[in-house]
């Protein structure tokens, strides 16, 4: 028999760790029981335990199942400190904290780095949690600072936060990605900190204007919008990670669904819960029965597709928040379907070799760039959604819930 190498690694991860006594859900099914999160969350603090002290790094994806690194952090360079904070949160472990502390320093040059728009995925798992754990200033003022940082690309005719590109520079100039949703915190952050509405006023503006152009009637979104960088019109929906320009990139749907239940929660407008919940039925909906998405929800190749780990991660965490937003038990019921799906096929604990925790996700599909590896934001969000569930007011705490 000649396997592929992602059949291996599909099967090798599909080993069910965990047995345990259900949360019994709405059609009889059990989900996601304490226990077996518990469980889930005790593997992913052990391999955390043996890898971290190796690292000096920043994580960026894994190549045969080991950590490859981006040394100025790239756009993920948060999630490795964020990782370490919630594994210190969860354990009380002092090593953790001194390797998050390590890794949120090597991060400081970037917090003045204008170069795109990633400034809330670096320093919100990072520096704001940081902050919102120890109390010390120096997190909060650095996490300003990037707020700061993040308004100069702040388009005013358009009303939107540039994505990619240097400031001043013509290529990408009015491209707008549905991912720049989870920046936005890290300016409601300073808003809260120093008073100054500017950088929330920032933030709803650019939320607006992704509802208003990337949301669809169906509740889907592209991967990216185009505007005329000096009038700011409209030019139409693109994709660069996504499948086509009229697919729906599962992450990015996730990002949004997160993205746009923050933004509610930090200035209680319905328009932006109601944008959530459009994006979550939508996603839930296009689910295959493993409840593990798909890399593009209208791939052609429908379920027998890759799945993207990472975007199940970022979804339970989204939807888990949802459902406290709404009052609705069927976001919190799938969301432990998702964790389920992702505790039962996707980690790594049949593997002598992985670094990671959890398996099977797609970094760039169209570029065939990361297929069926380990993504430090799938590590890192499955972290959160676990504590979400069995450890929801530390969580709160860390990240300003
Ligand atoms: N923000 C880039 C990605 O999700 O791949």
């Amino acid at each position: 028999m000649n396997l592929s190498r992602r059949t291996l690694l599909a099967s090798a991860a599909a080993t069910p760790l965990l047995t345990g006594t259900g949360v019994a859900l709405g059609t009889g099914e059990a989900a996601a029981s304490p226990a077996r999160l518990r469980t889930a969350l005790d593997y992913a603090l052990a391999k955390l335990g043996a890898v971290a002290p190796g690292i000096i790094s920043f994580p960026e994806i894994t190549r045969a199942e080991k950590w490859t690194y981006v040394a100025d952090g790239g756009w993920v360079g948060g999630f490795w400190p964020g990782t370490l904070w919630l594994a210190h949160l969860d354990s009380g472990d002092a090593r953790f904290r001194a390797l998050a502390e390590a890794a949120n320093d090597r991060l400081a040059p970037r917090r003045l780095d204008p170069r795109d728009h990633d400034l809330g995925f670096l320093f919100s798992p990072s520096w704001v949690t940081a902050y919102r754990l120890t109390g010390d200033a120096k997190w909060r003022d650095g996490a300003v600072e990037a707020a700061n940082t993040l308004t100069k690309r702040w388009n005013a005719a358009g009303r939107f936060i540039r994505a990619w590109g240097a400031i001043g520079t013509p290529g990408n100039a009015g491209r707008v990605i549905i991912d720049t949703m989870m920046n936005l915190d890290l300016l409601a952050f300073a808003t809260e900190q120093t008073g100054d509405s500017r950088f929330l006023d920032i933030a709803i503006a650019h939320a607006r204007t992704t509802r208003t152009h990337f949301l669809r009637a169906d509740g889907s979104t592209p991967h990216v919008f185009d505007f005329d960088p000096d009038t700011g019109a409209p030019v139409g929906q693109n994709t660069v990670q996504g499948y086509s320009p009229t697919s729906c990139w599962a992450r990015g749907q996730a990002w949004g669904i997160y993205g746009f239940t923050t933004m509610y929660r930090r200035t209680g407008l319905n328009e932006f819960r109601d944008t959530a919940r459009k994006m979550a039925d939508f996603a839930l909906d296009a689910l295959t029965p493993d409840h593990v998405p798909v890399w593009d929800y209208r791939s052609p190749l429908g379920a027998n597709d890759v799945k993207d780990s990472s975007a199940g991660a970022i979804m339970a965490c989204g939807l888990l928040d949802l459902a406290k937003a709404t009052g609705t038990d069927r976001y919190r019921d799938r969301a432990l379907r998702i964790l389920d799906g992702l505790v039962a096929t996707c980690l790594t604990t049949r593997s002598t070799r992985a670094e990671a925790v959890l398996a099977r996700g797609t970094r760039n599909r169209p570029a065939e760039d990361g297929v069926e590896v380990s993504l430090p934001y799938g590590d890192y969000y499955l972290f959160e959604a676990i504590l979400r569930v069995l450890k929801p007011a530390q969580v709160a705490k860390a990240i300003g819930l």
